[in-house]
Order: structure tokens, then sequence, then C-alpha cells
């Protein structure tokens, strides 16, 4: 059995949208622990919050319309503790993330021949 720490450990995790008229309640108390080498599929019906909840682990969403609350440790790191600085840091060294983006899959494509062309590097 793996008994390390998780790597993402999601605790009680509330997203409140305040931008518009009304305060959009998105999530509110998700738990989501996922341990190295483990492939986990979040599932549930539009609009239920799954890609609130993957967004906050990398602090997506825009700071002054959003209220977070709860706990996001990803790779040791307190994802709401960190300044802006040192999530521009956390961003793509220690998580990354490949968006639902049914274009991407192209652009992605014509990266690796890029890459593997020897001409440029990808994004
Ligand atoms: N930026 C936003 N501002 C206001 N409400 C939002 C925003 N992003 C998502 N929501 C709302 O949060 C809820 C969860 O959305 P979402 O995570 O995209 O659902 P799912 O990915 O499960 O289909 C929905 O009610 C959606 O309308
Ligand atoms: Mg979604």
């Amino acid at each position: 059995m793996n008994t390390d720490p998780p790597f993402v450990d999601v605790r009680n995790l509330h997203v409140n949208f305040t931008g518009g008229r009304k305060p959009v309640p998105a999530i509110n108390g998700v738990d989501l622990q996922v341990r190295r080498g483990e492939v986990v599929a979040l599932i549930g019906e539009s609009g239920s919050g799954k890609s609130v909840t993957l967004r906050s682990l990398l602090r997506l969403h825009q700071k002054r319309h959003t209220q977070m609350h709860g706990q996001i440790i990803v790779g040791g790191v307190d994802v709401l503790g960190l300044t802006d600085a040192a999530l521009a840091d956390y961003r793509g060294k220690v998580a990354s993330m490949i968006f639902q983006e049914p274009l991407l899959i192209i652009k992605m494509s014509q990266i690796r021949r890029t890459r593997s062309n020897g001409i440029a590097e990808g994004v």
C-alpha cells in the first residue's frame, strides 16, 4: 500500500464567484486526494464543479472575482498561500494542465512534430 502523503490534497474547498450580480457558490466542500502514479477521473453532471475544482489547483480564476476557502496542497505546496510570484513559479514546475479544448489537440500535435524536427521547442 502507498503510504506517502497524497501529491494532491484538497480539503473542504469552497469557491464562490463574486463578479456577477449574485455570488455563485460553485463548489462547496470538495475533498480530493491523489497519490503519485494514481489516475483519477472526476465525474459529474454538467455544471457540478469539475472544471472549477481543477482550475483551482492552479488558481486560474480571476483573483478579484473569486473567493476560495479550504486547503489545496500540491507537491507539498500550499497553493492558496502562494504569493503571485511564487504562483507563477509553481505553475509549470509543480503542476500543469492540459485544457479541455478540442483545437488544442491539433496544436499539440503540431508542437510535437516541430519538436521532433528539432526546429523549435514547444510552448
Ligand atoms: N467564472 C465564473 N463565474 C461565475 N460562475 C462560474 C464561473 N465558472 C464557473 N461558474 C459556475 O460554477 C458552476 C460549476 O461550473 P464548472 O466547474 O464549469 O462545471 P463542470 O465542469 O462540472 O461542467 C456552474 O454553475 C458554472 O456556471
Ligand atoms: Mg467542465
